[in-house]
């Protein structure tokens, strides 16, 4: 894996992307907390124990935390945050020290590999939000045919894409499908522009591959 650059302003667009959660009323606030809904209904439906959740791309995990913070679940879960952008990277681990989540993890990798999940899974629950949204149907493809090494039977991904540089809700059902996934919960309301998805894993997990590559976003 090539080494991480320190954090830069010219690194800071995936930083500032998360800005649209933070208004009143928009087409991202909509669409986060139809993720969070999901999120919490998933946790609702979880069996007792303790539960792995990995969230690739995690960004600022405007979704999951909220919801562990406040879901009765949330202090079962064992979590790995895995994302590349050095600014929300620290922007997790600042957020994550002002709560008693102390068993949520930030591993600031490329997730788009397999050696970033090492030690992390076969998880409970497995999020993908904003990734479909930016790799390939190619990419979008070998990403469903690695879930069975992150999920564990039974066990639920939560997805969402929206916009037109990656791979839309259509395909993205389909390459799941393939894959042993079958549909929970979908959301897509009118003239929004996005999807928001879960489904749960009904095949068998498999042992993850080494440093196996399974997605770059497209720009
Ligand atoms: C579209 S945002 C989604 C953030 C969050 N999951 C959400 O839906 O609110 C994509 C995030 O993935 C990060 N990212 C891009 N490529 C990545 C990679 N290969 N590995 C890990 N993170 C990556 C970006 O820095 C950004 O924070």
């Amino acid at each position: 894996m090539a080494p991480l650059a320190e954090p830069s302003l010219r690194e800071s667009s995936w930083y500032v992307w998360h800005a649209p959660y933070d208004a009143l009323d928009s087409v991202e606030t909509d669409r986060l907390s139809a993720v969070q809904d999901v999120l919490g209904e998933a946790l609702d439906g979880s069996p007792a124990g303790p539960l792995r959740v990995v969230s690739a791309c995690a960004g600022q995990a405007r979704d999951l935390l909220p919801v562990l913070i406040h879901h009765p679940r949330g202090r079962d879960v064992t979590a790995r945050l895995i994302e590349l952008d050095p600014l929300n990277a620290a922007f997790l681990d600042g957020a994550l020290g002002s709560t008693r989540l102390t068993g949520v993890e930030v591993v600031r990798a490329d997730a788009g590999e397999t050696s970033a999940y090492a030690g992390a899974v076969p998880a409970d629950l497995v999020l993908l939000c904003g990734v479909f949204a930016n790799v390939d149907p190619g990419d979008a493809a070998r990403t469903a045919q690695i879930l069975p090494c992150l999920c564990r039977p039974g066990g639920l991904v939560v997805w969402s894409t929206y916009g037109a540089a990656g791979t839309g809700p259509v395909r993205v059902n389909a390459v799941l499908g393939e894959n042993g996934f079958v549909p929970v919960a979908v959301r897509e309301p009118a003239d929004r522009g996005w999807t928001v998805g879960a489904h749960r894993f009904t095949g068998r997990s498999r042992p993850l591959p080494d440093s196996t590559r399974f997605f770059r976003f497209v720009s």
